[in-house]
Parts: structure tokens; sequence; C-alpha cells
């Protein structure tokens, strides 16, 4: 009934700008043109029938339909009534439309992926998780070797690259890897990527079907369910506990093609996956036949328990996918990332990553090499290490006379940040954003989230601010934090 949807979307509008009445009945009828709710040459219900059921003035009404006809979205025909124009043109009412409802451009898909944890959401501000201190990155040298090797730059360099990435790059990172991650490789194996959404993606699009099952941990790192999602996969949220993700009797029935885990530091709750878990989820893939993408996002900061191999050093039957980036340790906007993929499946990716993305900027990928080959890398690593120890011991300092039984740290031994894992009493949205208005970034737990719903706390970054702000805002942060548990009812 057209009453009844103006009235709908006159309360929209008046929920969004208070507009005089006449403008809102316009704008209602306008969209409804234009939305195709009212065909060309459909007849408009009479002025008195629309002052009646709209319980509007006739003055309004007429004001509407005046300024309607008047801008030729209308037309009146003496005697027989008021009717849609046939002269809206189709293109121009479609552009109009596309401009007004830009959601109407999405795909069911494109919806998904443009809704909830947007980049544009992540404020970066003391606490923000997820962000390193780029700060510290040494612009000067970095500039000194990129100008090295833009001098030196001959034509191939400034071409696509098809091996996978600049060969000594990829040999440092095989050396690297070897060392400090275990992981056994050929440096065959390493593709360079411009970054693990990326890798994600290759992996995604090599391994899966469209309509493939992917598990991916429940809470999960956003990033890496979105480019799931935007390779039409079905998103499969297994729980995580204190050993990494558990999967369990049930998920069997949903059997994977992919298992995406962060074990290392799983994100967001910073569960170390225990080595029984890990041997599991190894058997799991094996069983099923799935592929592991092992996301090592982080694994450069740890602090405090025993080094933990990877899953890909653990890996005998070669189902392991090893996903790593130098967002952390650099810059994220430096946009370079690595995998390592197994023997058998490397020149393929190799060839789709080409025909897929045209990899490239091999300058920036040479003066990486050298940074790494210098021993910068190996100092920046250092440097960050140290800062990064202090940061955390300060900002666990200012959370310690908040713990209790309601309030617990987890995830605090390695990586850029710590989940405070709240009771489920506690509105860890309406905390997070009380916490914002005083100019920090933390984000609740709960928004991690894909199916469970027990799980409140926050994820506190303590990579981004420098010591002296964990410090001074640490305090302003327990402040908050203790109201609000002081203000719940007895437990
Ligand atoms: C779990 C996880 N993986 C990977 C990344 C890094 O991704 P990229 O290499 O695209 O910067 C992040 C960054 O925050 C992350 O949290």
């Amino acid at each position: 009934m057209l009453s009844e949807l103006l009235l709908t979307e006159i309360s929209r509008l008046n929920a969004q700008a208070k507009l005089p009445l006449h403008r809102q009945l316009y704008e209602a009828l306008r969209r409804a043109i234009l939305d195709g709710k009212l065909e060309p040459q459909e007849r408009l219900p009479s002025s008195r029938d629309l002052v009646q059921d709209l319980q509007m003035s006739r003055n309004t009404v007429v004001a509407a339909l005046n300024q309607l006809t008047v801008e030729g979205y209308l037309v009146s025909r003496v005697g027989s009534g008021t009717f849609v124009s046939t002269k809206v043109p189709q293109r121009a009412l479609q552009s109009i439309r596309l401009a007004s409802h830009p959601a109407q451009q999405l795909s069911v898909r494109g919806r998904a992926l443009s809704t909830r944890f947007c980049a544009s959401e992540l404020e970066i501000q003391p606490f923000t998780p997820g962000i390193a201190d780029f700060s510290a990155f040494p612009v000067a040298l970095w500039q000194r070797l990129q100008n090295k090797h833009w001098r030196m730059t001959y034509p191939e360099m400034l071409d696509y690259s098809s091996s996978g990435g600049y060969a000594p790059l990829r040999r440092a990172v095989a050396d690297y890897l070897r060392v400090f991650r275990s992981v056994p490789l050929d440096v065959d194996q390493i593709i360079i990527t411009s970054g693990t959404q990326e890798s994600l993606e290759l992996c995604s699009q090599l391994l899966a079907n469209q309509g493939d099952t992917v598990w991916l941990e429940d809470p999960a790192y956003w990033g890496a369910g979105k480019a799931f999602m935007a390779t039409g996969l079905n998103l499969h949220p297994v729980r995580v506990d204190d050993q990494g993700i558990a999967p369990q009797p049930h998920d069997q029935t949903t059997p994977p093609r992919l298992i995406y885990v962060t074990p290392s530091h799983q994100y967001p709750t910073g569960a170390v996956m225990s080595l029984a878990r890990r041997h599991q989820i190894l058997s799991l893939a094996n069983q099923h036949q799935a592929w592991v993408l092992e996301d090592d996002y982080d694994s450069e900061f740890r602090f405090s328990g025993p080094p933990i191999s990877s899953l890909a050093g653990l890996d005998t039957q070669g189902r392991v996918l090893y996903l790593g980036s130098f967002s952390k340790v650099l810059y994220p906007g430096l946009k370079l990332a690595y995998m390592v993929v197994p023997k058998g499946l490397a020149d393929a990716f190799k060839r789709a990553h080409y025909d897929l993305n045209r990899p490239g900027q091999m300058p920036v990928q040479a003066a990486l090499a050298e940074f790494i080959d210098m021993g910068h890398f190996a100092a920046a690593l250092r440097r960050a290490r140290q800062s990064y120890a202090q940061r955390r011991q300060s900002l666990l300092a200012a959370l310690q006379p908040c713990l209790g039984p309601r309030a617990q740290i987890t995830g605090a031994e390695q990586g850029l940040h710590l989940c405070l894992r709240l009771s489920d009493d506690v509105d860890d949205r309406a905390l997070a954003q009380r916490i914002g208005k005083l100019g920090l970034t933390v984000r609740p737990l709960s928004a991690y989230c894909l199916q469970r719903q027990d799980m409140r706390g926050l994820i506190i970054g303590y990579g981004y601010a420098p010591l002296a702000e964990i410090k001074r805002f640490g305090a302003v942060l327990a402040q908050t934090l203790q109201q609000v548990l002081n203000a719940l009812p007895p437990g």
C-alpha cells in the first residue's frame, strides 16, 4: 500500500534530518519512483485520498505533488488524475538510484564485505590493537637503500615478476624462517605477496572451489574472514579455547577444504596452540585432505614462555602453507608479505599469482633484501622487541589492580596486543565505546566472534603508543575499567 510505504520512508527521513513535512513527502514519493516502487504511468491516489491516508494537510500534499510535477517526476492529466512520468529516462533513473542508494550497487557478497570491521573504523590511537609503532622505522636509511636500487634499476626490474618475487629477498626470508621458525624449506617455495590478504586470497582461489568450507577460528581475525568471503567460501567457525582452535566432533560434519589458524598467538584471544592441538590439526588436515593456512602474523615478538615451533615445522605431509608479513616489524604500508607453499604447488602458485595479481615492486623488494642482508632487519627487530617488552610490562602493571575473578589477562606472552577477558555480565561493546570517548581505542572481544555469544573482553594493543603514553593512558584505562567492574552487582 502506497501510504504505508510513504509513511515508513517519512519516519526514516525524519530520523536522519528534520525537514518540513511537505519536503519529507516529496522525498518519499521521489524515492518510491526512483526505486521503481512506483512504475512509469502508474496512477497516484487522488490528493484527497492521500490527505486522508497520510493524515496530512491538503497544503502539504499539494505542495509535494506540485514540486514533483514541476521537476518532471509526475504528470497531471486534467480529469483523470496524477501519474508517474514516463519521461524520467531509464539511465538517469538508474544512476540517480545508485547515487541515492549506494548499497544497491553491491552484490550480496559486496554487502557482506563492506559491513562490520571495515578498515575505516580502525582509528589509530593509544591501545589500538594490531598496530605496530611504525614511527620507529629507519626512514633515512630506507630512503638511501631505495635510492640506490632505483639508480641501479635496469628495465626488467620495472616489469612484473613471474618468479614469486626478487630472488635475494626470497633467499633472505628463507634463511630467516629456517633459523627462527624451524620451517624446513627451499627458496623456490617462497612467494612474495603484497600482504597477508593477498596470500589468503591466493590460497583460497587456488586450493578451494567456490562453496567449499573453510574452518576458521571463532573468534577470528576479521581480515581473514573477509578474504574467504571474497573468494566465495563457506565460513565454518570453530571455537577457540585456551589451547587455540578446538574442533569438536560436530565440526567434522562440515568437512573443511581449508583450515585457517593463528597458532603462535591466536588472534584475538592470544591463546598459544598446544603441541597436542597442533598434532590434532595436522591429523585432521590429513584425514580431510584439507590445507592448513598458518598465519604467523606476529611471531617475531615473543616475550615469555618457551619458543614454539611453527605448525609448518611439524608438518610431515606437506599440508601446511605458512604465511608471514613485514607489516609488524617494518610498516604495514610497505605491503610486503610472503608465503611458503608445499613444493608440489609452488609453480602453479607463481603462475596464478602472476596472472591474477601482476606482482611487481622489484626495486622495493631489492631494497628490502639488502636491508635484511646488511643486518638492519635483525637490528630493527631487536629494538622493537625491547621497546614492546617495556610497553607490555607497563600496560600489565597498569591493569594489575583491575584483575580478579571478573577480569583476567590472556595472550600477553607474545605479539603486540593482549586480551582482557571479562565476565559475562560486562557489556564489552559499551565499555569499548566509553573508553573510545576518552580518546583511546580498544576493541570488544565479542565483536570478533562469528557465531559464539559467550565471550566478553577487551583487545588492547601496546604496539602503537610509546612507553610514556602507555603509562599515562594505562592508568586512565584501568580507572575506567575499575569503575565499570565496581558497578556490577556482586557475582
Ligand atoms: C591475524 C593477522 N594476520 C595478518 C595480519 C597482517 O596482514 P598484512 O600482511 O595484510 O598487513 C594482521 C594484521 O593486523 C593480523 O592481525
